[in-house]
């Protein structure tokens, strides 16, 4: 996984979890075997996906006593068995026995368990989706499934006067645990996994949300309507998610100690797809293996098959090329966008100027002005000086630093706690990046950028006694929509025929629910409690999209995940090229558009056929397929194949063409078909938008239906100067017209050469 974002503050909140949970890796991660031989936890997938519950689980001792020995030893061994949608177990095992498992008759694949990370009021009604938007009784029959920290069963978003038994089909359960009062008819499941059964203290073995994370998430998805949600008189409004009458299914697989593992993942699918879940969220990346070895890439193909689709955030890693994770092309992947609403403190310095820095400080000041020093000018000695800059605990002199505000850089997240620590009042924090995210301070404090911080630091070094004052944060408009700096972007790492993001929606000062088990910042010091906070990140926007496909399947209960999908991408509203210089590697097809999304026209539909079809074209071989799709049945990559090759072999809603570095014009056909489900009678027509130097042509220009579900097929033909411009990318669309619909797909040629990559 990538590790940068430890110490690359990309997400405020999470940069300690994400600390501890690397740690582990180190230490607890590994277990020695008794002849000291390492041992590791590994997934073990079986060909055969057809058998019983019971036979499974034998067959899985069995299996493992075969390569031990003994029974004993193969008990020992096992640690768990996913049997309801997925034949597979997880062993504890040395390299070398995992390599002999794989190679053992009926086994599929060995992969080892990986650690991953985790990546209002206002967000709904900016995106367009009202409270008094349309919505179908239906919607109490949808149940989404969220993947996360867990869950605060008490939470007013949770509540449900006026909800019925939960929906026919559900199978899951729910029972009482440590600090879990258990579900209602609102929140109808609660599960939690923690396989590797290593202890922590901070860890609470039951649903319940120590973290926040997840009861955030929930929420922003599906939760109930709260009147009066705020944050310190801050974003007030009515919380709600987007479906307020869908039913919630928490399957806690992201743990204090050790972040989110790959087994306990898989087990949450596993018990997801059985328990009968329209729609899965998960807000968890970090990991970008191949699509037939990645656990959510393998879990997620099986929750297609079952006719769930999976909405996933898109990391926090941006702002660089080819951050993205999560990109298999049955995710749909959600990039974080920036709302119209900011938080902004003032700062007034003794001089009179008066600056402004963003961030959320629920804190009156209690004097008119407190002295004011810089980092670097109370370093506990002279070696320290660079490190105080940065506000680092132990570089700093505490006697210097009491009852005083401090200027630091941002290096950690924390400076604030750091400062008050040592006694000081609170701290002023400049930076360069992040200035589009809002993060709670546990002190005074607030964050400028670095044409502001110079200002304060010359005030600062210009009189004998510098003095300023933070103010508490208020609301203030921004311009929007914008996507996040943290927000991870494209090219797709997996495939160059693949555009992703697929979508952004609102991720950035996001007001939910939370937890009464964590303070609002985690850090050190802190006292501070509340209801609903304020958190951003690629984790924001992942539940938008969910919730809204959950919405849209209350309208279209049998539509495919490709279709909801399909729906969700064809109706996204442009985004600005200008405002978001990636465009389409940082946006997709734009921004979420809810409403609209329940009326597409036209969908882009796809089948697990077309995904095998597109592997094949990939170069992915038969027996690799078969165990993303654990079929005992032989994959033929060569009769699946399509007979005239075109540039990706997918029915997928967007368009990416790489451009070929040794050809001064690169071609690319893109064959698609659509369904119509809209009127029966109608005509569309083709509008192109080509970018200069790319020539677009599609055939036919018009696609006439005579009924419902009626499919038509075109190619759009994409002929691009390989110098057309000296960018990554340029971008234009397709959009199919009618009176009624405008479905849009964007168009998008890549060149590599600007990344310093060699694509073939
Ligand atoms: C997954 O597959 C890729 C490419 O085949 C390989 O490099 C990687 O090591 C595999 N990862 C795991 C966890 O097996
Ligand atoms: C969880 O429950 C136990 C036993 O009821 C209690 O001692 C403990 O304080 C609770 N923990 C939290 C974090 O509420
Ligand atoms: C820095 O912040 C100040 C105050 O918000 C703003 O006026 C100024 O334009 C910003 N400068 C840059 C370079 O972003
Ligand atoms: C912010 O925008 C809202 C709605 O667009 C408007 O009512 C309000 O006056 C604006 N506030 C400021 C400070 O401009
Ligand atoms: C595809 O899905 C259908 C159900 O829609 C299922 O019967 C079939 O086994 C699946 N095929 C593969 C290769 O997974
Ligand atoms: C790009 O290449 C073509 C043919 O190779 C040439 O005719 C054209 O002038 C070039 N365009 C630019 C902008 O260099
Ligand atoms: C695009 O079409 C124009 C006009 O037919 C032609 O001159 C040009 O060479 C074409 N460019 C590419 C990249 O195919």
């Amino acid at each position: 996984m990538n590790i940068t974002s430890v110490n690359h503050p990309s997400m405020p909140r999470y940069s300690f979890p994400v600390y501890c949970f690397l740690l582990f890796l180190i230490t607890g991660g590994r277990l020695l075997g008794v002849n000291g031989e390492k041992k590791d936890f590994y997934i073990v997938f079986l060909s055969d996906q057809s058998a019983n519950q019971e036979s499974k689980t034998s067959t899985h001792i069995g299996i493992l006593s075969a390569l031990k020995g003994s029974e004993f030893d193969a008990k020992e061994s096992h640690v768990y068995s996913y049997t309801k949608s997925f034949n597979a177990f997880a062993a504890k095992l040395t390299e070398s026995e995992a390599r002999e498992l794989s190679g053992m008759d009926g086994v599929q694949s060995v992969i080892m368990n990986r650690y991953r990370k985790l990546h209002t009021t206002r967000s709904w009604d900016f995106i367009g989706l009202p409270q008094t938007a349309r919505r179908k009784r239906f919607e109490s029959n949808i149940i989404v499934g969220v993947m996360d920290t867990g869950v605060t069963p008490q939470s007013d978003s949770f509540n449900d006067d006026g909800f019925g038994p939960p929906p026919a089909k559900w199978k899951g359960s729910c029972r009482h645990f440590a600090n879990f009062s258990g579900c209602n008819n609102k929140l109808i499941g609660a599960k939690y996994f923690k396989l590797d059964g290593i202890p922590d203290p901070n860890d609470i073995l039951s649903p319940v949300d120590t973290d926040g994370h997840g009861t955030h998430t929930s929420s922003t998805a599906a939760g109930n309507l709260v009147r009066d949600a705020e944050l310190f008189g801050l974003a007030k409004g009515t919380a709600r998610g987007a479906v307020p009458s869908a039913r919630v299914a928490m399957y806690k697989v992201c743990w204090a100690s050790s972040g989110c593992s790959d087994m306990d993942l898989l087990a949450g699918f596993d018990a997801a797809i059985h328990d009968g879940v329209d729609v899965i969220s998960i807000s968890i990346g970090g990991l970008t293996g191949s699509y037939t070895n990645d656990t959510i890439s393998v879990a997620s193909f099986h929750a297609m098959n079952n006719g769930i689709l999976t909405v996933a955030s898109a990391g926090n890693d941006g702002p660089s090329f080819g951050s993205v994770a999560n990109h298999a092309p049955w995710l749909l992947t959600v990039a974080a966008s920036g709302i119209d609403r900011g938080f902004q403190s003032k700062v007034v310095l003794g001089n009179g100027n008066i600056v402004t820095g963003i961030g959320i400080n629920g804190f009156e000041p209690k004097q008119k002005f407190y002295p004011i020093t810089s980092g670097n000018d109370v370093a506990i000695n002279t070696e320290s000086k660079e490190s105080a800059g940065f506000c680092i605990e132990e570089t700093l002199d505490p006697s210097k630093v009491k009852g005083k505000l401090v200027q630091c850089k941002l290096g950690t997240w924390g400076s604030d706690s750091v400062i008050k620590g040592l006694g000081g009042i609170g701290a002023i924090i400049e930076s360069e990046m992040f200035l589009d995210t809002a993060q709670i301070f546990m002190a005074p404090a607030t964050m400028v950028n670095t044409t502001t911080g110079e200002s304060i630091s010359k005030y600062i070094h210009s009189t004998r006694s510098p003095s300023a004052v933070i103010y508490k944060s208020e609301e203030v408009n921004v311009s929007a929509p914008f996507i996040a700096t943290f927000s991870s972007r494209g090219p797709n790492p997996g495939t160059k025929h693949v555009l992703k993001p697929d979508i952004a929606a609102p991720g950035v000062d996001i007001l939910a629910s939370y937890t009464p088990l964590q303070t609002l910042t985690g850090l050190k010091g802190d006292t501070q409690y509340s209801k609903f906070t304020i958190m951003s990140g690629t984790s924001m926007a992942c539940p938008h999209v969910a919730g809204t496909a959950a919405y849209v399947k209350s309208f279209h209960p049998n539509w495919s995940p490709a279709a909801i999908k399909s729906a969700i991408m064809t109706s996204a509203r442009p985004m600005s090229k200008r405002v978001n210089h990636e465009a389409e590697f940082a946006y997709g097809a734009g921004q979420l558009n809810p409403r609209r999304a329940v009326n597409p026209g036209l969908i882009y539909d796809m089948d697990n056929m077309s995904y095998v079809q597109f592997l094949c074209h990939e170069g992915y071989d038969g027996p690799s397929i078969a165990s993303l799709i654990g079929s005992k049945s032989k994959i033929n990559c060569a009769s699946l194949l399509p007979p005239l090759v075109s540039e990706d072999a997918i029915n997928y809603p967007s368009m990416q063409l790489t451009l070929k570095n040794d050809k001064a014009i690169s071609t690319g056909i893109f064959r698609r078909t659509v369904t119509n489900v809209g009127r029966a009678k109608c005509t569309y027509n083709a509008i192109i938008r080509a970018p200069k130097g790319v020539n677009v042509t599609v055939e036919p220009t018009t696609l006439s239906f005579s009924h419902t579900l009626q499919r038509r097929s075109f190619k759009v033909m994409v002929n691009a100067e390989s110098n057309a411009s000296r960018k990554l990318l340029v971008s234009g669309s397709l959009i199919w017209r009618s009176f009624r619909h405008v479905v849009r797909s964007p168009i998008v040629v890549f060149n590599p050469q600007e990344l310093g990559v060699d694509v073939e």
